[in-house]
């Protein structure tokens, strides 16, 4: 990518560095990776979520939401396949009253007449007010908020940047819409259906259950080496005290934990372990029954080389296969997430799974338009005229 060779300091920095570039008098300025989002701001961001979702209950809470950031036009920049993504940020957008534009396919693009990236981009940054993209180049998008802070320090036309999936690193959005799955799914009010809280009944069963994101076991199974969903989720929940991260890959390098991201979950503060089966014996019982939240993965196909593609084949894989027996075993409060797609193929989670009051997939694919819609809020400072409108309606 040697047109980004002029941000090649500025990439080779510790992540800290960078993230101080990232933001502004204490909001995000473009979000490119799951670091940046702190605890503080993932609460912030979740509860802007609710109060978005709270006044698309009536139409007079359309009509606010509607009018918060219809001054305001994205660009879609999709060149890497994508139905949740782009679909939810384009629905966010239209939440929010956002006009949306869309490049998908470079070839329909003035690339295809040798424009380079960086002059598509700024392309993008003078007729739109923000950026979304995603790209299979791993630093494309982080290359591009520098560009765009470059053009700032030149008091030229700069706009904010959203990294919505870059290459197998960092995917900071569906982290986003992840943690905020999460976090509802350990609220222990929502699905009640009465004003009473589940947690005293939970309680009988589990007696050391809290609620909260803190002091839980996460389980991820499937292609935890070239997952991003995986790669950017874990930073975010290692954050939290008490947290013990289990990694669940069949016994493949590319498929397993690599050693750079054990190494940072480890310094983060989470109990790191790694495992070979949904049934491997934790402290004498199976792991499948002590885990307090599954992320469920595809083994992401695309990446393969010839070598691994065969290798893979001769692969067992029903160790890494939600089976309704196995869902039947976990907590009964226990979420079930997969970022999807889902491989219909190999059959990660079967559909007869779907029915359990565990399987939050859809629901959480539903958050990430909410979220995605309370991150543009927060990009364009508009959280104050949100709470307002939210207010007015109660
Ligand atoms: N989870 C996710 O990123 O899905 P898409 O690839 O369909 O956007």
């Amino acid at each position: 990518m040697d047109e980004f060779a002029s941000f090649n300091a500025q990439l080779n920095r510790p992540i800290d560095a960078k993230n101080v570039e990232f933001q502004r008098m204490g909001r995000l300025k473009h979000i490119i990776n799951a670091a940046q989002l702190t605890p503080e701001l993932l609460q912030t961001l979740c509860r802007t979520a609710d109060s978005i979702r709270r006044l698309a209950k009536t139409r007079r809470g359309n009509e606010a939401l509607k009018s918060l950031l219809a001054d305001k036009r994205a660009m879609l920049y999709f060149t890497q396949p994508s139905t949740r993504t782009f679909l939810s940020f384009m629905a966010a957008c239209q939440i929010l009253g956002l006009t949306c534009n869309e490049v998908r396919d470079p070839k329909t693009s003035s690339e295809v007449k040798r424009e380079s990236r960086t002059d598509s981009i700024r392309m993008f940054s003078s007729y739109f007010d923000i950026i979304i993209m995603r790209s299979q180049i791993k630093d494309f998008a982080e290359c591009c908020a520098y560009l765009m802070n470059r053009l700032e320090e030149q008091e030229k036309r700069s706009v904010p940047v959203i990294n919505a999936g870059s290459g197998s690193d960092e995917h900071p959005t569906q982290a986003l819409l992840d943690y905020y799955t999460i976090d509802r799914s350990f609220d222990f009010d929502e699905h009640s259906h009465s004003v009473e809280s589940r947690l005293p009944a939970l309680r009988a069963t589990y007696p050391d259950l809290v609620p909260g994101v803190e002091h839980k076991t996460y389980a991820f199974c499937g292609d935890i080496g070239r997952g991003r969903t995986v790669r950017s989720l874990a930073r975010v929940l290692a954050q939290f005290p008490g947290v013990s991260l289990f990694f669940v890959s069949a016994d493949h390098p590319d498929l397993m934990l690599d050693d750079q991201l054990r190494q940072k979950l480890k310094r983060a503060g989470a109990n790191v372990q790694e495992f070979h089966s949904l049934e491997a014996d934790v402290n004498g019982r199976p792991l499948i029954e002590q885990i307090d939240c599954l992320y469920m993965t595809r083994i992401q196909r695309e990446h393969n080389s010839e070598s691994t593609e065969e290798e893979l084949k001769q692969l067992d894989l029903s160790p890494f296969r939600l089976t309704l027996d196995r869902v039947h075993r976990m907590k009964e409060y226990a979420p079930i997430l997969h970022p999807f797609p889902r491989d219909s193929v190999i059959d990660e989670i079967p559909i007869e799974v779907d029915n359990d009051p565990r399987a939050m997939y859809f629901r959480q694919a539903r958050n990430g338009m909410w979220i995605r819609a309370a991150l543009l809020v927060h990009l364009f400072d508009a959280a104050d005229r949100l709470h307002e409108a939210d207010s007015a309606a109660r």
